[in-house]
């Protein structure tokens, strides 16, 4: 089928492939002609104004409802760059993968055909592996513990990891705990899993989780997982409550186990020559919004998480396992040796940090 790659190892050499690619493109062809882009290339497009800003437009694209963590974040940065800057910065956002999507967006942003993309922080992981954290299982116990790395020098060097592959991640924004729904079995143990097919966004780890419980699991693109799920090419799929309810999963699944048992988390990512060419004044307004936009995210999650989840059980049409701390232990012994792997595997440094924020 097309968009659906089986198996990491092919999707990470692809992405090793397209990085060198792309970085030799981009060292044979300087932004300021890229595409005949005028309405994001700073320099066609500088000038004065009565805010004092330049004029810019700004391409936003992410895979997600406008009703999510991510959409409304996206929303308020929109508001407060065009406010906050006279309306001399536009900044178009594009959600639902009406522009790029999963399969494209990364080349996109490293093409500067968009400025700012927001992906699964593990889509990242071709570059460097250490993005799969928040797939490590169990690892963040909390929003809280989420926010000390994130705003921490653990987060921000993974951040910074980008830099070298013409990126530059700006944030991290919020999803949710990531649960399982499938159409086969009400899952309450990690044996339930077995022999289902199950679609995730990506990456070694999660992958090896699935693996782990004898299920086999399959990158699809978001935006292809409800017509898979629909077709029945997989069994299930996992994600945040959130992105569960908005894409109307319970049509195509009968039933939804709250395992919580990894973190959906985004990178807020841009193109690293486009933002270094921008105005100081220009940065320093795309950082403060960018900052508030974060907040919106976050200050969102709980509000979002709950009116989904009472939207499902009002429409009743999965039936929803709440796991017991048991049940929920039995999970975590099953996936154990997943994190023990994976732990070590990553960048130690960040990984220290990563679970000292939990303290
Ligand atoms: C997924 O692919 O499961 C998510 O990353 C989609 C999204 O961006 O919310």
């Amino acid at each position: 089928m097309r968009g659906i790659e089986r198996g990491f190892t092919k999707n990470k050499k692809l992405m090793n492939i397209a990085k060198m690619s792309l970085l030799s493109l981009a060292l044979l062809f300087p932004l300021a002609g890229c595409g005949g882009n005028e309405a994001s290339s700073t320099e066609a497009a500088k000038g004065d104004s009565d805010a004092g800003y330049q004029k810019l437009s700004i391409k936003l694209s992410h895979v997600a409802s406008d009703n999510t963590p991510k959409g409304l974040a996206a929303l308020k940065f929109k508001e407060l760059v065009e406010s906050e800057s006279g309306g001399n910065i536009e900044v178009k956002v594009y959600p639902s993968g009406q522009l790029y999507g999963d399969n494209d967006e990364i080349e996109a942003v490293q093409a500067n055909n968009v400025q700012i993309i927001i992906p699964s922080a593990a889509k990242l992981s071709g570059f460097e592996e250490t993005f799969e954290i928040f797939d490590l299982p169990f690892m963040f116990k909390n929003e809280e513990h989420l926010r000390a790395f994130e705003d921490g020098e653990g987060g921000q060097e993974l951040l910074a990891t980008l830099d070298e592959y013409g990126m530059k991640g700006l944030s991290f924004w919020p999803n949710g705990f990531k649960h399982i729904t499938n159409n086969k079995v009400a899952v309450d143990d990690p044996s339930d899993v077995k022999g289902l097919k199950v679609r995730t966004h990506g990456g070694q780890i999660i992958n090896e989780v699935y693996e782990t419980m004898g299920a086999s699991s399959t990158k699809i693109a978001f935006n292809e997982t409800y017509q898979a799920l629909q077709l029945g090419t997989i069994d299930g799929q996992e994600n945040s409550i959130v992105n569960i309810e908005t894409q109307k999963y319970g049509e195509v699944q009968n039933h939804l186990t709250l395992t919580s048992h990894a973190r959906s988390e985004y990178a807020v990512v841009t193109n690293k020559q486009w933002w270094d060419g921008l105005e100081p004044k220009t940065q320093e307004l795309l950082t403060k919004a960018m900052k508030e936009a974060t907040n919106e995210g976050r200050n969102q999650v709980e509000k979002l998480e709950t009116e989904a989840i009472e939207k499902i059980k009002s429409e009743g049409k999965m039936a929803i396992v709440e796991l017991t701390d048991e049940q929920k232990e039995a999970f975590k012994q099953a996936i154990q040796p997943v994190f023990d792997k994976w732990a070590q595997k990553m960048n130690q440094d960040i990984i220290n940090k990563a679970i000292e924020a939990g303290n």
